[in-house]
């Protein structure tokens, strides 16, 4: 896609992958370190995305909020820049908007992406709160990701940073809209199946369509976290079926 911004998914998971416990509290688990970079990324970000899961249970305004970084992006961008574009993906608009911290924050810019199938008195009230974006639907009827990020380009972005939840990111991945993975591997085990959030959900891909990942860079810190940087690359993954495998690594 020409002129589509560049998009980086950010987050932060337990080793095994989850993202908060299964009773899905509001968990602080990455260091003041994992903190400094997530800022980084919307100090040069021109949007941050989420889905309307992650909005619904964190009901986070998405702000930089290190007094250096605000005078950065408020010489560089304004008054009304100071945090990247806060927006958020959800089909029906079917949420009170005006009960969520996210769309009254006094220095926040919003943009809702729905579809036509939310109803007007939704989409009248969610105006607002935020500049509302009406864009197609996918088959599945949720709002379709490809129409959104032509959309951003369009508005002139040309970096966003994903971050979540788990549903919206294995979205995004599987429309081939994520350049680049930035995941904090945090020093936690918190376990569970099915029913525990990860940081790429969704269905999953079936086994030719899953997505390759190339390391562009791993730090770790003190804190006992790994910071990983992958690209994504454009082609789905060639796996060896396991029959090759095994014969190749067989104990004698
Ligand atoms: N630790 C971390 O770093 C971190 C970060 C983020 C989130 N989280 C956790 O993740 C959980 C929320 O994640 P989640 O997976 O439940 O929800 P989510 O990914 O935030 O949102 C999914 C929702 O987005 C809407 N949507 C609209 N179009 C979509 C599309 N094309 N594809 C996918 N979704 C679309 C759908 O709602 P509609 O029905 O309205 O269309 C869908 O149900 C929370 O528990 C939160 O605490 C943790």
């Amino acid at each position: 896609m020409p002129d589509r911004p560049r998009i980086v998914l950010g987050m932060a998971s337990s080793i095994d992958g989850k993202i908060t416990t299964r009773e899905r509290p509001k968990l602080r688990y990455g260091s003041d370190e994992d903190r400094r970079r997530l800022e980084a990324r919307r100090v040069a970000a021109d949007a941050v995305l989420i889905g309307k899961g992650q909005l619904v249970s964190d009901d986070p305004p998405l702000l930089v909020r290190s007094p250096e970084c605000r005078q950065r992006r408020l010489s560089e961008r304004g008054p009304e820049g100071i945090h990247p574009v806060n927006c958020v993906v959800t089909s029906r608009l079917d949420l009170d908007i005006s009960s969520f911290e996210f769309f009254n924050h006094a220095e926040t810019r919003r943009v809702v992406f729905t579809t036509g199938a939310a109803p007007a008195h939704a989409l009248a009230l969610a105006r607002r709160h935020a500049t509302v974006e009406v864009v197609g639907a996918a088959a599945d009827g949720r709002v379709d990701l490809q129409s959104v990020v032509r959309r951003m380009g369009e508005l002139g972005w040309s970096f966003v940073t994903l971050e979540g939840g788990g549903t919206l990111n294995f979205a995004m991945l599987q429309a081939g809209l994520v350049d680049e993975i930035q995941l904090t591997l945090c020093p936690f085990v918190f376990g569970g199946g099915g029913g525990v959030p990860t940081s790429i959900d969704g269905d999953g891909f079936p086994k030719e369509a899953i997505r390759k990942l190339q390391l562009a860079s791993c730090e770790t810190s003190a804190t006992g976290e790994a910071f990983l940087r992958y690209l994504v690359e454009p082609a789905p993954a060639a796996i060896e079926p396991a029959a090759t495998f095994s014969k190749a690594f067989r104990v004698r």
